[in-house]
């Protein structure tokens, strides 16, 4: 079998290559990330030459434990805190007031800053060995598809990042739910791996609609997310006669088959059944977007899922993958 968990040798050599400066790609439950030492201005902007993203897209910090919240941020309201208890370590990022020892290059310039606590055992024993945060965006090409396996990254990033620690595929599949904690109600800024009901249930109460969010969100680019091959959205009952249409028209067509028509005849040069569970969905979706890709597809055909639970995020990066692409 395929060894797929780094060693407490390579956990050792990562903090080191931290310290020093380096970059390292790391595993977390939702994707892989490309983290730096978060309170070192000069390897944080390394991040951002290696991912060509523009420097006012803020990053998240990444601690080991809630305990640690205070050493970053300021002024943690009641919500925040009820959160971090019941849902860190997880998939749940929460942007609150920039403490001193964050950087600005960290943040994009913003005097708020997010932070998570990722789940996977991996990226918690890399936090603890290194002892500080670490920034990490998803490990990819700025406005391309997240990896959510280590080959994935090597695949991406080759000699860019100086280390990658090996954690398996990723659980989860889609990235952290950000959710704005600054002041007033809770707000959802990008959907993610935690849903709108755990955070209503853990808050006992609604939401904010995004609109209201008093922070700006850089760094959400409609484009985002995106394959080579173009995404197209359509209906689900329509997803096979417009795979068909686009095959006529001499398109290399991948399907994304919902399950309610997984018995469906279709023609196409890939096809992917769309699981029931909307876990194994998001668990797949970045995968089987670069499966197409691989196999040389140009155009995916695929329908949204309904808007709840996680169906929310994945129908959020569906969207972002559909939508204008980035010219730079
Ligand atoms: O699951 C995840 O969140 C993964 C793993 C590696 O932790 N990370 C991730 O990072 O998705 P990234 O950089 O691809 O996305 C972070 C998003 C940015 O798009 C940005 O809009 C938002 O976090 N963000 C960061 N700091 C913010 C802030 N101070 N205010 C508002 N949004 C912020
Ligand atoms: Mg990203």
């Amino acid at each position: 079998m395929v060894r797929v968990t780094a060693t407490p040798m390579e956990i050792e050599k990562a903090a080191g290559v931290l310290r020093a400066g380096g970059l390292v790609a790391l595993p977390t439950e939702t994707v892989y990330g490309l983290g730096a030492n978060a309170e070192d201005p000069v390897s944080v902007s390394r991040i951002f030459q290696v991912k060509g993203r523009p420097p006012t897209h803020p990053l998240i910090v990444h601690i080991g434990g809630a305990q640690q919240l205070d050493d970053w941020v300021q002024d943690v309201p009641p919500a925040a805190r009820l959160l971090a208890e019941h849902l860190w370590p997880g998939p749940l990022t929460l942007v609150l007031r920039r403490g001193d020892r964050v950087p600005l290059e960290a943040t994009g310039g913003l005097e708020t800053v997010a932070v998570r606590v990722p789940r996977h055992p991996v990226a918690l024993a890399l936090l603890s060995a290194f002892g500080g945060g670490v920034t990490a965006p998803s490990a990819n090409r700025f406005g391309q598809v997240s990896p959510t396996t280590a080959d994935d990254v090597r695949a991406e990033l080759g000699d860019a990042v100086d280390f990658v620690l090996d954690g398996g595929p990723c659980q989860v599949g889609v990235e952290s739910t950000i959710v704005d904690v600054t002041g007033g109600t809770p707000s959802i800024l990008r959907p993610g791996g935690v849903t709108r009901e755990d955070l209503e249930a853990v808050l006992g109460c609604p939401l904010a609609v995004p609109a209201t969010s008093r922070v700006r969100v850089p760094g959400q680019h409609p484009s985002h997310y995106a394959p080579r091959a173009r995404v197209v959205l359509v209906e689900p009952e329509r997803v096979v006669a417009e795979a068909e249409r686009a095959r006529e028209q001499g398109h290399k067509v991948g399907v994304f088959l919902p399950a309610a028509f997984a018995d469906a005849p279709v023609r196409a040069h890939a096809v992917v059944t769309v699981p029931p569970s909307m876990a194994a969905y998001a668990r797949e979706l970045y995968r089987h977007l670069r499966e197409l890709d691989r196999q040389g597809c140009d155009l995916i055909v695929a329908s949204l899922p309904t808007e709840e639970g996680l169906g929310l995020a994945i129908a959020n990066r569906l969207r972002r993958a559909a939508g204008p692409r980035l010219t730079a």
